[in-house]
């Protein structure tokens, strides 16, 4: 039976430290779907469609990694999408409390579905999409935590092109 997993969240945008979950991911799994969540309650800077084209863009080389977006329970998609799996990256302790609680109430109403958590590699550790934002929109040097594409994208977003 094909392996396939479910690596959500919001990727506004997606990082360094998603990509490394992603790959190391990809020696577990033979397919991870990304999912882009529609309705985070987040203010996202780039809307569905743009998450996922860039999310497709820089990871167009990898075969086995299909991306689509979501709205409603994760649990719901996942199961819908034949994936057993759903994968979360943890960074620090504080990440912690919050993705226990989730993937417990998960696996309340999904029992055929399973969390597996994987530790964020050390130097992602202190990274989220939110610094990479700030730290582009004020100017300052992000090529060590986006590709180039989205470094692109970010550039233009704040008018720094
Ligand atoms: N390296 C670096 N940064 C990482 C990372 C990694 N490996 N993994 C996550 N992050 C960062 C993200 O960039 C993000 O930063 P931001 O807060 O600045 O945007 C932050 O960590 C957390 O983001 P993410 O992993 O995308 O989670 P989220 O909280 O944005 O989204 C959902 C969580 C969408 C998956 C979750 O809310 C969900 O499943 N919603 C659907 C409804 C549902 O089923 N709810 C559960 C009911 S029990």
């Amino acid at each position: 039976m094909k392996k396939v997993a479910v690596y959500p969240g919001s990727f506004d945008p997606i990082t360094y430290g998603h990509l490394d979950i992603i790959r190391r991911g990809l020696t577990i799994f033979d397919e991870i779907i990304v999912a882009v969540a529609r309705n985070s309650q987040k203010n996202a800077l780039f809307s569905t469609d743009e998450r996922v084209a860039l999310i497709h863009d820089v990871l167009k080389a990898e075969e086995r990694v299909t991306v689509d977006t979501f709205s409603g329970l994760l649990i719901d998609y996942a199961s819908v999408r034949g994936a057993h799996v759903i994968i979360r990256g943890l960074r620090a302790i504080s990440d912690f409390e919050y993705e226990f609680q989730i993937a417990q109430m998960n696996s309340t109403i999904g029992r055929e579905i399973e969390t597996l958590f994987m530790m964020t590699s050390l130097q992602y550790g202190y990274l989220s999409s939110s610094i990479v934002k700030e730290v582009c929109s004020l100017n300052g040097d992000i090529d060590m935590f986006v590709p180039p594409e989205i470094k692109a994208a970010l550039k233009q977003k704040y008018g720094l092109v």
